[in-house]
């Protein structure tokens, strides 16, 4: 029994984004059919290192594949500089994982792959499908706030599905490095206009898209900024600790979607909201899949304020993976290595 095993490099030249758009889409809609099992996160603490990991798994009857993640962050490979290293001396980034691809029938390891690519490009293609039923048809300028792997996947995603002239950029962080950085990036991504902006409010002034896609502990995202028409991903609060969006911009929003309901008023910024008392869980307008299946309309009005909450499901890797795994098969990527 074989196991294909892939690097980032094979992971990256298996799939488009627009593969990776299709195969989230399919993800929501296997999970809203109730074809999914997916047990809840479960987070691996290394407080030694200042580390920690995720374990994200399921079970999809659509594709009778299994699937584990088991991504962190480990910040010291990175700090320091590079404080921490592999055993052979090697430097490495700061987020860390593989992704087990299992046959269900059989339990045979199909493959295992990086988890990092899996996980900024899923993300990503989260964002695009959100703007695809919700965002402005003529939507043309995108604010966006971060400037890490997510501000450039979100950016790169959004222009597959809408086409964006302009991205207004702010960083609480920002160097004159990072920002060099991110406008060959991003305009290298999405043929777009990147402006950096020095203020939030300057960032979000006038955008048809707001991304916030940072690790921030404080809402920055404030309702003065937000005008109708927007439709605004949140996709940085993943966990408990983590704020971007004050909670009165849930409240003044015509629509909240959430990816999983549960898993957004667990961890999402959406219990942030609910907690605060001005939002109610009753207030969530549809889970995303319920849109991608048409059981619910999209954006209804050019006037519409619409949010979309995502705080990533094990659905998204599963689906994503079975894309890199059958394009690398086809085309020869990977090694192969017999466990059994
Ligand atoms: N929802 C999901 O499925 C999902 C998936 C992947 C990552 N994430 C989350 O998205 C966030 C960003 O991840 P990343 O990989 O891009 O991280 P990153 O470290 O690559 O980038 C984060 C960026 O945010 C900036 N930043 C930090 N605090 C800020 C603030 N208060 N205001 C403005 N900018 C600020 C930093 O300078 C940096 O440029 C993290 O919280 C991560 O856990 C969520």
């Amino acid at each position: 029994m074989k196991t294909l095993l892939l690097s980032k490099n094979d992971v990256e030249r298996s799939v488009s984004m627009d593969e990776v758009i299709m195969a989230v889409e399919a993800a929501y809609r296997a999970y809203q059919r109730g074809s999914v099992d997916q047990p809840p996160i479960q987070t691996i603490e290394m407080p030694e290192f200042g580390a920690d990991s995720d374990i994200k798994c399921c079970y999809n009857r659509e594709n009778a594949l299994f699937s584990i993640k088991i991504v962190g962050l480990f910040p010291e490979n990175f700090n320091g500089p590079h404080k921490y290293r592999s055993a052979e001396g090697e430097k490495l980034p700061n987020m860390m994982g593989n992704v087990i691809l299992g046959d269900g029938k059989t339990g045979a390891s199909l493959a295992v792959m990086d988890a990092s690519l899996i996980t900024g490009i899923r993300t990503g293609a989260a964002g695009a499908v959100s703007a695809k039923y919700f965002a402005r048809k003529n939507a043309h300028v995108a604010a966006v706030f971060g400037m890490g792997a997510q501000a450039r996947m979100q950016a790169y995603a959004l222009s597959r599905v809408r086409a964006i002239e302009e991205f207004r950029v702010y960083d609480k962080f920002a160097t004159p490095e990072t920002r060099q950085a991110y406008l060959e990036d991003v305009r290298g991504l999405t043929g777009a206009k990147v402006v950096f902006c020095d203020d939030p409010a300057d960032a979000a002034l006038g955008a048809d898209v707001l991304i916030c896609a940072t690790p921030s502990k404080q809402a920055y995202l404030m309702k003065e900024y937000v005008k109708p028409g927007m439709h605004i991903i949140e996709v940085g609060v993943d966990v408990e600790n983590k704020a971007e969006v004050e909670p009165a911009v849930f409240a003044m929003a015509d629509k909240v979607i959430c990816d999983s309901t549960a898993q957004c008023l667990a961890r999402g910024e959406t219990r942030n909201a609910v907690m605060s008392g001005l939002f109610a869980p009753e207030d969530i307008y549809a889970e995303i899949g319920e849109i991608v299946l048409g059981l619910k309309p999209g954006r209804q009005s050019e006037e519409e304020i619409t949010l979309f909450d995502t705080t990533g499901m094990s659905i998204q890797d599963n689906t994503t993976a079975e894309a890199v795994y059958k394009v690398a098969v086809e085309k020869g990527y990977g090694s192969w290595f017999e466990f059994v």
